[in-house]
């Protein structure tokens, strides 16, 4: 299905200030089985407790780099019991990874950055999981990075995965979400969440790359914390660095 991007940006106006379940809506409504929400294993679980009480056909994937936290692993499993839901795992391309771990060991992301790493059990689920899709779901939010997420609009034409031969929607539901609100929705909801944020933990990707912040740290700091504030993208949203 094609959108025109005028007709993307004309939605994104219209909904910048609705609700997510709206956004939501309009995502499930439009793509139907050919839209999925990408869920990371952390508070991102609030789209799929949205989504789950607008349809039963929700598609939901998460990439498992091999290098999730435990907890995350046993978290991803409760969502899936507690709503009924597949969750469709895309590993991480195993001859990239491989390559990369026999040239470089297990922690070449200390030394390296994480770029190389991050594109061979990230990016590259990643473009699996899209190319079956025509629109997909994040949980990205303008207060989680104000040096790359700053700008991030409620609808996008995908500006990283998309092509001239295979358009992708990118839907940002809770991109005008502040942590806080994120926080009462899931307290007000009963959504299950992942127990490494009792232990500090606010963003959450991959174990060695992850670490619980200190009082007013920003979340971002906890993520990647070797290398520069203004490169934290894993390239899974890289379109937000200009
Ligand atoms: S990241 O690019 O820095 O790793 P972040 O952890 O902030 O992303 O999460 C933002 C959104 O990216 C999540 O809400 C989710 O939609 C998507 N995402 C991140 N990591 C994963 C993952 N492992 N599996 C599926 N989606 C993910
Ligand atoms: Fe590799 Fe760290 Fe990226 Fe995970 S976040 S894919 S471990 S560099």
């Amino acid at each position: 299905m094609i959108m025109e991007i005028s007709e993307i940006e004309r939605l994104a106006t219209e909904y910048e200030h609705s609700s997510p379940q709206d956004i939501l809506k309009l995502a499930l409504d439009t793509y139907g089985t050919s839209v999925a929400i990408s869920f990371s294993g952390a508070e991102d679980v609030v789209l799929v407790d949205m989504a789950a009480k607008l349809s039963d056909n929700v598609r939901v994937f998460s990439l498992d780099t091999g290098r999730l936290h435990s907890k995350t692993y046993t978290f991803i499993e409760n969502v899936r019991e507690h709503y009924g839901i597949d969750i469709e795992i895309f590993f991480a391309n195993r001859d990239k990874t491989e390559n990369l771990v026999k040239e470089k060991g297990l922690f070449s992301f200390y030394r390296d950055g994480h770029q190389e790493c991050c594109q061979a059990r990230k990016v590259d689920p990643l473009r699996r999981a899209l190319s079956q899709l025509d629109a997909w779901i994040t949980g990205q939010r303008k207060d989680q990075s104000p040096n790359t997420r700053t700008h991030v609009p409620v609808i996008q034409d995908d500006p990283t995965f998309g092509s001239a031969d295979h358009q992708l929607v990118k839907f940002n539901p809770i991109a005008n979400w502040k942590s806080e609100q994120v926080w009462d929705y899931i307290r007000a909801n009963d959504v299950p969440y992942n127990e490494l944020h009792e232990q500090g933990f606010i963003s959450i990707g991959c174990e060695p790359c992850t670490r619980p912040v200190l009082p007013n740290q920003h979340e971002r700091e906890g993520r990647w914390w070797w290398e520069e504030a203004t490169k934290k993208e894993c390239g899974l949203h890289a379109g937000n660095v200009k």
